[in-house]
């Protein structure tokens, strides 16, 4: 699939501007990653990017990422990321939220054992929802190790533009990591 050679595989789901799934692509030549963003103006911005600064070691999707997860073979991923998934934050739309139990399924069966799902958000009920969902579902296992773990930022963070808005708005950002049984 990739221009070059590639090692392992990351996607990362609706990157919007895509600060940074570029910002990894570019550091990490030797990993794959797939990119889906539907939203056409920040998939015109990573076109853009990717003009001025080809990389062979990134590949895009411009719809909904359920698609791509049901097209890719089982056990092909070594990490999800889900960084600032849309929050839906009123209850009567808590169920459109992108993790749910169908959605987890998917990760699952496309993530490798010991893959990594990480999941960031500023609304603390959508962090609450998917912790319980993860445990419920039972394929996978969240890597705390101590209780203030969940507000540090990943290894090597370079921001997303949605968690600047949201840390200027004054909320305060969670990052989740679970890891497939
Ligand atoms: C709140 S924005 C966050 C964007 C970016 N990750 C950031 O942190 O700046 C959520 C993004 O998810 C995308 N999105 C929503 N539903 C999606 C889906 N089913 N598949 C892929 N991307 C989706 C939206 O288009 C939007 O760009």
């Amino acid at each position: 699939m990739f221009k070059a050679p590639v090692s392992t595989l990351q996607l990362e789901i609706g990157f919007g501007g895509g600060e940074h799934l570029l910002h990894r692509a570019t550091e990490a030549p030797r990993t794959g990653f797939i990119g889906v963003e539907p939203f056409v103006n920040g998939m015109a911005k990573m076109m853009t990017a990717l003009g001025k600064a080809p990389l062979g070691n990134l590949r895009v999707y411009d719809d909904d990422a359920t698609r791509l997860l049901d097209w890719l073979p089982e056990a092909s991923l070594d990490g999800i990321d889900l960084l600032y998934p849309d929050p839906w934050p009123k209850k009567k739309h808590w169920k459109r939220r992108f993790v749910g139990v169908a959605n987890l399924a998917r990760f699952a069966r496309v993530l490798k054992s010991n893959g990594r799902f990480r999941f960031a958000s500023d609304i603390d009920s959508y962090v609450n929802w998917t912790l319980l969902a993860c445990r419920e579902h039972g394929a996978f296992a969240w890597q705390a190790e101590d209780a203030a773990d969940w507000h540090q930022p990943y290894d090597g963070w370079p921001g997303t533009r949605y968690e600047a808005k949201a840390i200027r708005e004054g909320r305060r950002p969670a990052y989740l990591t679970f890891i497939r049984k």
